[in-house]
């Protein structure tokens, strides 16, 4: 037991040093399945509606692309603060978060099993030039 235990210290130490700030946190990738297929549906609505008239899908792969390596919280942060130009902070949290599930989609990343969710880890996933 106690070996294990340290065993387990060890490691974490480990990926600290070769990893980002914290040890502690598992970080993961936007290509780790980090939303579900029915935020992309939603997503997708809500991008036809608030979304669509000013980029076009193209623009969100650049933006991926800039913000490549980024916590994925930054980009929803970002987008909640200033998006849609025209009236900021208009849309629910939800929307917001689905919005992204539907760009990440449509640029080639898996839907999965865990609900994405900006109080609950969304710093430790990592933004993937697609
Ligand atoms: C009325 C037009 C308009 C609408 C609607 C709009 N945007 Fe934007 N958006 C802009 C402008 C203007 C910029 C800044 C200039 C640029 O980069 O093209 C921008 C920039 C962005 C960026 C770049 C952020 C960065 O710093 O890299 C993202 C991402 C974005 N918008 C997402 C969205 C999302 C998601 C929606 C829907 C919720 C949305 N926009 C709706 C006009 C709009």
């Amino acid at each position: 037991m106690k070996k294990s235990a340290n065993l387990a210290a060890s490691l974490t130490m480990l990926l600290g040093l070769v990893g980002p700030q914290s040890g502690l946190s598992q970080d993961k990738t936007v290509d780790d399945g980090v939303f579900t297929a029915a935020q992309v549906a939603s997503g997708q609505t809500v991008y036809n509606s608030q979304c669509k008239t000013c980029h076009n899908m193209r623009f969100y792969r650049d933006t991926l692309r800039s913000w490549n390596n980024q916590p994925l919280l930054y980009l929803w942060e970002n987008i909640m603060g200033t998006m849609p130009a025209d009236n900021p902070g208009s849309l629910m949290f939800e929307e917001y978060t689905d919005v992204i599930a539907y760009i990440l989609s449509e640029n080639g990343f898996p839907a999965g099993e865990t609900t994405l969710d900006p109080d609950n880890g969304m710093d430790a996933i990592k933004i993937l030039a697609p």
